[in-house]
């Protein structure tokens, strides 16, 4: 989800909790079923992810896998986006489309973001994924931005505010930068969003700012949760193709994501794996 750097601020206050869309229980559980075909295919995807293998490849198994699945991969056609998954690769920060021509090679870091449609309802969802064996410093920038993840779904939590989150993931992904005695980037221009009878929702949901800002967080919502973390600047910039966002810097970048139901016991996670 796009923002526009200068317009983060401006959004989060336009946004107002009604006009968030609200699921009931049941409609919950069938977000619940979208979201385990996400992981579903992305566990498959992590799977075939090996030196040698293209990122069309891995486009290829993850819209037979959703297909199969009798669900229809919401990326592919998306404002024109020609695949079933973005595949970011090193530099590249998000969007990063497939190409059978692009293989992977023993050292790469490969974000894979995959949507699925499945009766109506999407689920959202990436991981990035180390190639054969990555630099210990590739490995603390992945870890750094999932932990952003599980801190910023920590703070979905009804009765809080939407920039609980944001403050989470930024503070989570500044604790992680100490640890590693790096400074991480927190890229700006993209960020989390609403889902649910759309990929792309109200409200966007930045990956920095203040606590305690934005609509306040109610049972039924879902949310997108998707911190983009780089190892430099978090400048970005757009490649020729329209779509490849990759760090200004040329410095390696990481994206993790879940879809993330609030209830009245908490967040509860609607991508992962079926149990
Ligand atoms: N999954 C991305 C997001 O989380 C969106 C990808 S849009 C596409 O916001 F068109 F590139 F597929
Ligand atoms: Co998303």
């Amino acid at each position: 989800m796009t923002s526009g750097r200068s317009g983060v601020r401006a959004m989060v206050a336009r946004w107002r909790g009604r006009d968030i869309e609200l699921k009931t229980p049941a409609e919950l559980e069938a977000m619940r079923a979208a979201g385990a075909l996400v992981a579903r295919t992305l566990a498959a995807v992590i799977e075939l992810a090996k030196p040698g293998v293209s990122t069309g490849d891995l486009d290829a198994l993850a819209e037979q896998t959703i297909r199969e699945a009798g669900a229809v991969p919401s990326f592919l056609g998306y404002h024109g986006y020609p695949a079933s998954i973005c595949s970011s690769v090193n530099e590249q920060i998000v969007h990063g489309i497939p190409s059978l021509a692009q293989v992977l090679a023993e050292g790469d870091l490969v974000s894979v973001d995959c949507g699925a449609i499945l009766e109506g309802w999407h689920g959202d969802a990436a991981v990035t994924i180390p190639i054969g064996a990555v630099s210990a410093a590739d490995l603390a920038l992945s870890a750094a931005c999932e932990e952003a993840l599980h801190a910023g779904i920590g703070a979905v939590q009804p009765g809080g505010r939407l920039t609980d989150i944001s403050h989470a993931v930024q503070l989570a992904c500044e604790a992680a930068g100490r640890r590693d005695g790096v400074e991480y980037g927190i890229v700006a221009e993209y960020g989390g969003h609403g889902i649910g009878t759309s990929m792309h929702m109200d409200p966007f949901l930045p990956n920095f700012g203040e606590a305690g800002q934005g609509p306040r967080l109610r049972a039924g919502m879902a949310l997108a949760v998707e911190p983009m973390i780089t190892a430099g600047d978090p400048e970005t910039r757009e490649l020729e193709d329209g779509w490849t966002v990759v760090t200004a810097d040329g410095a390696r970048a990481v994206h993790w994501e879940h879809s993330v139901a609030i209830t009245d016991d908490g967040p509860r996670i609607l991508t992962l794996p079926a149990d």
